[in-house]
């Protein structure tokens, strides 16, 4: 994965990231075949196509970011980011692995009513078993049933996987299962609402879909969020939930700059 984290020298000013490496082991002609961009700055996406014309294959993203505490979309900004790629011939693929299934059916690409040519998928969709999958136009997955495009697997249509997927699909992720999640979504966000202010900690609640900034000054930038991982930020956040019997499990690691694990809670349907 190419990415930009803080920490890392070479990350390049905000509003033009460096491509740097996640981790090892990447060549690096592969990181100079990816430009970074940073999420909820469209004329830094402008700007990218237009030093790059008619050399961007396409654009992949979380509509949503869930790996950085929870950043949503600015109003607008997926409609424009759709329209800035088409516009130069390139693909836009949505990476719904994390948001899909579990943020609405249809995850945020219906919600928002963005349409991206390309949508990946997983985690919930399996309904507990390892379940990975890819959905786009009919144009672009025509490359696959014609067999331009080979898409092979071991695992590819795994008859239990899909069973499980299907039932998940079909007979969990009804609409009463949504509708009841939207409550527990409510419940969860007041009752850490509450804490944070009993507690008077610095500290905001971000709800997905139901998009919500309870603080003026939140961040729509992935560094806002970084600096907001600072450690005793997140340790007055964990003792407070603690205390209204919330546990957040928080890697030591986790506390110095990597703002994946900030406090980031799920309902399911365990709870009452
Ligand atoms: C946003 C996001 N995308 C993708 C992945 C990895 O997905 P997969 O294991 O299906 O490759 C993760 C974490 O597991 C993730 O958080």
């Amino acid at each position: 994965m190419v990415s930009v984290t803080d920490g890392h020298p070479e990350i390049g000013p905000a509003g033009r990231p460096a491509s740097v490496a996640s981790g090892s082991g990447l060549p690096a002609e592969i990181i100079a075949l990816t430009l970074v961009v940073p999420f909820n700055d469209v004329a830094a996406l402008e700007r990218t196509f237009d030093e790059h014309r008619d050399s961007i294959a396409g654009l992949i993203m979380e509509p949503v970011m869930m790996n950085a505490g929870i950043i949503p979309p600015q109003p607008e900004y997926l409609a424009r980011v759709e329209s800035i790629v088409h516009d130069n011939g390139a693909l836009l693929a949505f990476e719904e692995v994390k948001t899909g299934l579990t943020v609405a059916p249809g995850g945020v690409t219906k919600s928002m009513g963005v349409s991206p040519d390309i949508v990946t998928l997983a985690k919930s969709l399996g309904g507990g078993l390892p379940c990975g999958a890819i959905g786009g136009s009919a144009e672009i997955m025509e490359f696959i049933t014609d067999g331009r495009y080979e898409q092979v697997g071991t695992f590819n249509g795994n008859l239990l996987t899909m069973a499980s997927a299907r039932a998940a699909l079909t007979e969990v992720l009804t609409e009463d299962v949504y509708r009841r999640w939207d409550d527990l979504r409510s419940v969860m966000v007041e009752g850490c609402e509450s804490a944070i202010e009993a507690c008077d900690v610095l500290a905001h609640v971000v709800d997905v879909i139901v998009v919500e900034w309870l603080e003026e000054a939140s961040g729509h930038e992935l560094r806002q969020h970084i600096r907001r991982g600072e450690e005793q930020v997140v340790i007055d956040l964990a003792r407070a939930h603690l205390r209204h019997g919330l546990a957040h499990v928080v890697r030591s690691r986790d506390l110095e700059v990597d703002p994946v694990s900030l406090p980031k809670s799920f309902a399911t349907l365990g709870h009452r």
